[in-house]
């Protein structure tokens, strides 16, 4: 089975240090194939002390040229929802289910478009290490999911975001008992209509406000 576990180090240690050694072995994972077509790995950000972790799915188009995760449009949705939901960037790390973009091209148009493809369960499962690591260094208050993709790397493939979002859930996750909270994806308010838009993006903050009230 694809795994990162040989490309973790041994004893990276806590703190800024620790995330530092996660994020440079990180940029040489070769534990499934996605390495191969993305640019570059892009690790989670924030500060090893953050008291809320936000789990995405993998890194967009931008995020693959820049290294960073959420800085695109997405990312945007993002930024908005939580401030409206007072958790602050500063207590957040930010990290997804899967480090490499994984993309396929978009046919016609005027030049090649890279298109988002979710990733499989065999990779979600791949880069898992990785996530534990960062949830065993981080060691958050609350995670917050944020779509179906991200729920599956935690819950397994019968995770259903419609019905588990916005409540409290107590779980084991990677040998830690986690407390999280689900919620749609940020790109699902740039997906929906224009007539549900807000509606869904309004949906995002109410799921927000919940693991903020989770907060101790
Ligand atoms: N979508 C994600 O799930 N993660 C990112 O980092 C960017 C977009
Ligand atoms: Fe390694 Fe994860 Fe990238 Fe696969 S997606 S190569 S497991 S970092």
């Amino acid at each position: 089975a694809y795994t990162a576990e040989p490309f973790l180090p041994t004893g990276a240690g806590r703190g800024k240090a620790g995330l530092r050694a996660l994020r440079e072995a990180a940029a040489h994972c070769r534990g499934c194939p996605l390495h191969r077509d993305a640019t570059r790995t892009v690790f989670g950000e924030g500060d090893p002390g953050a008291r809320v972790l936000l789990l995405g799915e993998q890194p967009g188009d931008q995020e693959d040229r820049r290294g960073q995760p959420f800085v695109g449009p997405a990312g945007r949705v993002l930024d908005g929802a939580l401030q409206e939901a007072g958790i602050d960037p500063a207590q957040s790390y930010v990290t997804n289910a899967v480090k490499h973009f994984k993309f396929g091209y978009a046919s016609g148009g005027r030049g090649k478009r890279r298109i988002h493809k979710p990733p499989n369960l065999r990779e979600l499962r791949a880069c898992g290490p990785w996530l534990a690591a960062e949830l065993a260094l981080i060691a958050p208050e609350v995670i917050v999911v944020l779509g179906a993709t991200a729920g599956k790397a935690l819950f397994g493939s019968s995770f259903r975001v419609t019905q588990e979002r916005g409540a409290l859930i107590e779980q084991d996750v990677h040998g830690r008992n986690e407390r999280v909270v689900a919620t749609v994806h940020p790109s699902a308010v740039l997906r929906a209509d224009d007539q549900d838009r807000e509606a869904v993006r309004e949906g995002l903050v109410s799921d927000l406000l919940v693991a903020a009230g989770a907060l101790r």
